[in-house]
This record gives structure tokens, sequence and C-alpha cells, in this order.
């Protein structure tokens, strides 16, 4: 039998990204290495790099008309994502970031347009055959919606056995407290340094071991923390670690984070032990860095 999908549910943008070796001073006239259009948005890169290292995925989203939508689309087509429940605002227009990717010093500063295009909600989700997916993915964004779509996925489970279960993420990743409610849902729940700062940790580790308390018992807390790799706790409370996997050479670090969480879902849910799959998600997004774009991950 076909191994089942990996639903992501979130952002998909344009990102228009001009390469530097210096950060561009204001009010200047100056020249970028190259420029580059790419599709972007955390869950369509997730879903990216989870077709690049082989799993069967789907991204859920909003789309909209236009020259952007048409790249991206086109884009996905090309790494076989699934576009079944992306829904179509033809009234709106898709988000576009300008994106500046520092190769120096391995920085990429982003300036987001975020548009007039809405999530998708629990009335789209409710549309969605959910025995085809074997894990689905939230990156947060309309939390209160969002919280309704992992509830539906959780009573879904409770009349499965075990092995039909959906495994279910949240990411995260914005320090918007309005997204601090996630912290209550979903098998695993991705914090990233920005939220783990905002809430006064200092490191991974206590980012971990401070929020352990707030996600579902039984859940699972990862925090990725740059150079100094990732901490994560799962149902039995202990602490693991992985070092990051840098490559000798950082050139783009856009996206690194939804690698991290690509690469970390497929080896949860191809049932890696913990400490596995940070290890993993730390080497694939390592490998990343080291690549303009994804293409040469795997
Ligand atoms: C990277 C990214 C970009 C996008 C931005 C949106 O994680 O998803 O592709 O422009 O973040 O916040």
């Amino acid at each position: 039998m076909a191994e089942k999908r990996i639903l992501c549910v979130g952002l998909v943008c344009l990102d228009i990204i001009s390469v530097v070796d210096r950060y561009p001073e204001e009010d200047t006239d100056t020249r970028c290495h190259s420029q580059r259009w790419q599709r972007g948005g955390n869950a369509s890169n997730t879903c990216t790099v989870l077709s690049l290292l082989g799993a069967p995925c789907a991204f859920m989203g909003s789309l909209a008309p236009g020259h952007a939508a048409n790249f991206v689309r086109d884009d996905f087509k090309l790494y076989k994502v699934d576009l079944a429940h992306v829904a179509e605002h033809p009234a709106c227009a898709l988000p576009i970031s300008v994106v500046i990717s520092n190769t120096t010093a391995g920085t990429r500063t982003i300036l987001h347009a975020a548009s007039n295009l809405p999530d998708v909600t629990d009335a789209d989700f409710e549309k969605v055959n959910l025995s085809q997916y074997k894990w689905i993915h939230w990156e947060g964004r309309n939390a209160s919606e969002q919280v309704k779509m992992i509830r539906r996925v959780e009573e879904h489970n409770q009349t499965r056995l075990e092995s039909q279960r959906i495994g279910t993420s949240v990411e995260v990743e914005k320090p918007r407290p309005e997204l601090y409610q996630l912290f209550g849902y979903g098998d695993v729940v991705f914090v990233s340094k920005d939220v783990a700062k905002d809430l006064g940790f200092c490191s991974a580790s206590e980012a971990v071991k401070g929020l352990y308390r707030r996600v579902k018992p039984g859940a699972t807390v990862i925090c990725a923390w740059a150079e100094h790799g990732a901490d994560a706790m799962g149902p039995d409370g202990t602490l693991v670690h992985s070092d990051a996997c840098p490559p000798d050479d950082v050139v783009d670090t856009l996206g690194a984070g939804d690698t991290f969480n690509a690469s970390v879902i497929l080896a949860l849910s191809r049932g890696r032990p913990l400490h596995e799959a940070i290890a993993y998600g730390c080497q694939v997004a390592g490998r990343k860095c080291g690549v303009h774009g994804y293409d040469g991950i795997v």
C-alpha cells in the first residue's frame, strides 16, 4: 500500500530574493549578486522539503489569481505537492516577501507584505477527507480556527485504531500572543527561537523545559536555536539535544526552520525516536543552509 500523505496547513507567498555579500546601506544604489523568485511561506516550504525527501505531501492554504500565484502554483506542481485543498480567493492578491539574503553573514532579512488573502478556516478544513493523511501540520496563523481543525482531527483519531491515527504538529514561530493558545494542541509543538525569547527563555533547553507544562499531556515540544542546534522533550520527560550541522559555507538560511520542521515531521511520522528525529532535522537544515533554495538538500 502506498505511504499516506502529510498535509501542511498555512501560508504560500512569493519570495523575491536578492543575494548580496553585504547588507545594502539606506539610500544607496547598489548591485546584488543575483535575484530570483522562489515559492515561500512556512507551510509551503515545509512541503517542498517533504517532497524532496521523498514523502508524498499536500498543501492546504489560500491562493489568489495573478502572476505571483501562477508562479507558485507551477512551482508546487514541479515539486509534486498536491493542491487539492487550496482555497481560491478571486478578489485577493498573493502575499509577497522581499528578501535580502546575505551570503557572508549567513542572515536573511524579510520584508513581508501580508495582502488581503484570508487564511483557510475550519469550514474549509471540514471538507478534507482525513483518512488519506498520516500526519497534519499547522503553521500557527489564525489560531482560533486552527484549534477547531486540530480538535476535529482528535475526534477522528478517537474512533480509529492506533495504526490509523493521524499525527498532528503545530508551529508557533511568530511572537504573537494569540498564537500561544496553540501550545496546548498537537502531538508535537515546534517553538521558534523568537517565540522562546519573547517568553523570556535564553536557550532551547530552557524553552523546552519551561514550555513542557503548557503542551497537552503526552505531547512533545521542540525548539531549534540556529547554530546551537535543537532540544526537545517528549512524553517521557527526558530532554534530548542535537548539535547543529552547519555546512562549510553558509550561503542561504531562508527557510532553514521550515526545513528542520519538515525533516523532523517526516522522521517522527515514520516512527523514528525523538533524538534521531531532531538530529535528522539538524542535518537536513544544515545542508539547506549550504545551498541557495532547496535543490541539493538530498
Ligand atoms: C521563511 C518564510 C519565507 C516567507 C516568510 C513569511 O520561513 O516562510 O518563505 O517569505 O517566511 O513569514
